[in-house]
């Protein structure tokens, strides 16, 4: 029998329990032993009752599943830093292994978790901290590790997705539809991770490390929300052939060095990803021998993250029947550079007013020119007033040489605001 102790019986605690007890034959088969939910640790039991689990199983001290020898794997999900570092690291220390689905941990404290993992030879597996119900990790590290890989973007956010895809197909504006995604329950009651684009940077994170074999961490990423986009922008973009997707992009460079960034982005309608609607998420990858693939589905909820986390209990269950722990360890054994966001090259929108009156479009192009930014598009709008609305794609640029023309257009009278700067990405599906 494989003995798991569980931590936590929140949401995808509770779908843990529920698609255990559904598939039990099926999982056991498949991992060629009986999975046995011995332990079942949380603050608040009730929850825990409510699941039906047995009485004698349920306990409020972690101790009961640290000093059972019985107890192979210890499933973590009580999610956040503390407690759930110390508990996983002196579950390692003690010779079990450990599943998570704690984005915020593998992000923040990765190297300290494998180290541990590696010291003592237990599996460490996190499929679930990353795209819920989408296998991503997995892949990564085992079929595709053939491949150099070259770029993983992923649309890994499904509150910023749905909100998005809202404000484009029903014309509604940002504060509209996050309230009402808050009334549906998905977005949280304090949304800023969310809105802001750092649970996306946590989630790329832990990709490029995976993808790119060198460790990056939350600090490394680059990280712009969505809540400057307005109906304006979406309507621009799709007139020009674009969605606006909150993307988090991790490339790697011909010279090795790194970049992972979350920003809004314009994507081709014609990019795979561009399809992905509402709260789904999808990652797409490219590698030099596979080409192009997308994994799509659900990047949240009680029972899609449950079945990642049943996929890594299955794993460890099968490598201790086989004697086989620590075969996957930390996969980080090179430290590549990673490029500042200034360094990039990119194509860009600009949304700005402008005084309409002669000379105007000279001088804007004039300042963009002798800053080495080249344009390609230019559309302007007019509502009657004094005032216009000057649309510009440009060519693709320096990231800094784009900043240096913005700081003087700022200080320009004719120029009454820039209003919004969004990247272009995906351009290769044009
Ligand atoms: N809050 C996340 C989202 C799910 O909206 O996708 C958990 O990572």
């Amino acid at each position: 029998m494989i003995n798991v102790g569980l931590l936590g019986c929140g949401t995808v605690g509770s779908g843990v329990v529920e698609l255990l007890d559904k598939n039990l034959g099926i999982i056991s088969r498949r991992t060629g032993d009986v999975i046995e939910l011995k332990r079942v640790v949380d603050q608040d039991l009730d929850k825990c009752r409510a699941l039906g689990i047995k009485e004698s199983k349920l306990s409020r001290n972690f101790d009961d599943i640290l000093y059972d020898d019985e107890i192979d794997i210890v499933v973590e999900l009580i999610g956040g830093i503390e407690p759930a570092l110390t508990f996983i690291m002196k579950a390692m220390e003690h010779g079990k292994h450990v599943v998570t689905a704690n984005k915020d941990l593998i992000a923040e404290k990765g190297k300290e978790l494998f180290d541990m993992a590696q010291t003592h030879k237990v599996d460490f597996y996190f499929e679930a901290s990353v795209a819920g119900g989408i296998p991503i990790i997995y892949p990564l590290k085992q079929s595709l590790a053939g491949n150099q890989i070259q770029e993983v973007i992923g649309i890994l956010n499904g509150t910023t997705n749905y909100i998005l895809s809202k404000m484009s197909e029903e014309g509604r504006a940002f504060a509209d539809v996050l309230r009402e995604a808050q009334e549906l329950g998905y977005a949280e009651a304090d949304p800023t991770a969310d809105i802001e684009g750092l649970d996306a940077g946590r989630k790329i994170a832990i990709l490029a490390s995976i993808a790119f074999n060198s460790r990056v961490t939350v600090d490394d990423v680059y990280v712009e929300g969505i809540s400057k986009i307005t109906l304006n922008d979406i309507k621009f973009a799709r007139e020009l052939g674009y969605v606006i997707k909150l993307l988090a992009v991790a490339k790697q460079g011909e010279d090795g060095s790194i970049q992972a960034r979350v920003h809004p982005a314009f994507l081709p309608r014609k990019h795979p990803l561009a399809a992905v609607n509402d709260v789904y998420n999808a990652v797409f990858v490219r590698g030099d021998a596979v080409g192009e693939i997308m994994h799509y589905g659900q990047g949240a909820g009680k029972l899609p993250t449950a079945s990642s986390v049943l996929g890594d209990i299955i794993d460890i269950g099968r490598n201790i029947l086989y004697k086989a722990n620590g075969r996957i360890s930390c996969t980080c054994y090179e430290d590549k550079k990673i490029l500042d966001v200034s360094q990039l090259r990119a194509q860009f929108y600009i949304r700005m007013t402008v005084k309409d009156q002669p000379g105007v479009l000279a001088g804007i192009a004039g300042v963009f020119g002798s800053n080495n930014v080249s344009l390609a598009t230019v559309l302007q709008t007019t509502y009657g007033g004094e005032m216009a609305e000057l649309i510009l794609i440009t060519h693709q640029v320096e990231e800094r040489d784009l900043n240096d023309s913005l700081v003087v257009l700022r200080g320009m009278p004719l120029v009454g605001n820039i209003d919004n700067v969004i990247r272009l990405e995906g351009m290769d599906k044009i």
